[in-house]
């Protein structure tokens, strides 16, 4: 259980709120892929003193006085995450995911270079290059695509645009891309231009750590993750990197952009990679694939049509054009169902990214709870409903209350 009893004399408005969110949470289906439920030791671990403490610098180089558990943890982390990642250095203290690939731009590039990364529209994040984030407003950025009619990603046509826009930085990885980035192939294109690879594992790291999915540890520069999606850590970042950037890096990171760590956050990092380490979180894993693909082929079962044909990570991105709905429409519809996923761009989208062509499933939180494939079948089922007849109020109520029925057989634990 969570320990919000003393916000209540406090602050009944926000001790409210924050009931209301874990009602919701028991109640719904989360299906946004970035999503997940943090155990209770992690958790516990970020509700603690080390909130309390500055501790600006890395261990044994603090600006401040009293920071020798504050060392403990944040030694134990950075050992953790070298070790399950098989990295050479890593730095733990970014404050999340953006924030970690501004340290690596910062670190590793001047203002004004070029940098290459996967178009948000096609499947990339903000931060790797898109026209209205600090990584083309203060870098050169080439936006790489999936092709339209596949939706896959081209190497050959990476390679071509590297070859003629020569970046300094390239960057792989996904926010939207439903399958595996061959990051072999990323780093001979990085060699053959002079470029440094730049992996970000935000999503797929649960997958990396365990094998589950191809290793960029080996091959790139560095390698940027948020620790609260499939890693099911707090929300926080790890950077890992080679040893001869590392200290560009750290000073990047500090002083370069941040002040004091949020060692609350930092020890919540180690108790989730703590947890990651073990064969249970392994299993999980596994589980999260099967579940993705007995999404897709549900979905698939029903008529509709996941981009790229299915997946082979943890992402079911559905195109809902040819259902003559908006993705938009289908998300709310949803939401109001008790099923939590996002309206998403697709490849060669027409639409504006505020209504736009595709709805975005993912399956880490839902396998945290304990679902399989029986379930991902159940939902692809009520997707297709209401996808069906996204204003018909009755379907949307009659599928809330199957949800619910659903969901207090899988109770959280919170
Ligand atoms: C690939 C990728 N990188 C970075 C981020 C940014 O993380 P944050 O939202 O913690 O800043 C995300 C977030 O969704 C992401 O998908």
């Amino acid at each position: 259980m969570q320990h919000i009893d003393p916000i209540a004399a406090v602050d009944p408005a926000i001790h409210a709120a924050i009931q209301a969110e874990t009602r919701r949470q028991q109640q719904g289906i989360e299906m946004i892929p970035s999503e997940n439920y943090v155990s209770e030791a992690v958790l516990a671990a970020v509700g603690t003193v080390l909130t309390n403490k500055y501790s600006e610098g890395y261990a044994h180089k603090r600006y401040y006085g009293g920071n020798t558990h504050i060392d403990t943890v944040e030694e134990i982390a950075i050992d953790r995450a070298r070790t399950l990642f098989g990295a050479e250095h890593a730095n733990v203290q970014p404050y999340s995911g953006s924030p970690a690939n501004q340290a690596v731009y910062m670190g590793l590039a001047k203002p004004g270079d070029v940098i290459m990364g996967m178009a948000l529209n096609d499947g990339g994040h903000l931060t790797h290059g898109h026209k209205v984030n600090f990584s083309a407003k203060y870098y050169d950025a080439v936006q790489y695509p999936a092709d339209p009619q596949t939706g896959l990603l081209d190497y050959d046509t990476i390679l071509a645009m590297a070859r003629e826009h020569k970046p300094r930085l390239l960057w792989a990885g996904l926010s939207a891309y439903p399958r595996q980035l061959d990051f072999n192939r990323f780093a001979e294109i990085a060699e053959d231009v002079g470029a440094l690879l730049i992996a970000d594992i935000a999503h797929i790291s649960g997958l990396v750590a365990t094998g589950l999915h191809p290793d960029p540890v080996p091959v790139a520069d560095a390698v940027t993750m948020t620790t609260h999606k499939m890693l099911r850590g707090p929300r926080g970042a790890i950077i890992l990197s080679k040893e001869e950037h590392a200290r560009a890096i750290d000073k990047a990171v500090f002083p370069g952009l941040q002040g004091g760590p949020h060692n609350n956050v930092t020890a919540g990092i180690a108790v989730c990679l703590q947890e990651a380490s073990s064969p249970a979180y392994r299993l999980y894993c596994e589980q999260v694939l099967a579940n993705a693909k007995a999404l897709a082929e549900g979905l698939l079962n029903h008529g509709l049509k996941p981009v790229t044909g299915g997946t082979d990570n943890h992402i079911v991105l559905l195109d809902v054009t040819p259902q003559s709905v908006t993705g938009k429409q289908i998300s709310e519809a949803l939401d109001a169902a008790g099923i939590t996923a996002n309206a998403n761009t697709v490849p060669g989208e027409t639409r504006s990214p505020f209504d736009p062509s595709g709805i975005r499933f993912g399956t880490p939180a839902a396998t945290t709870r304990g679902f399989c494939e029986d379930e991902m079948t159940q939902i692809a089922g009520w997707v297709a409903e209401i996808m069906a007849n996204p204003d018909d109020q009755q379907t949307i109520a009659r599928v809330r209350g199957e949800v619910q029925d659903l969901c207090a057989q899988y109770p959280l634990w919170y």
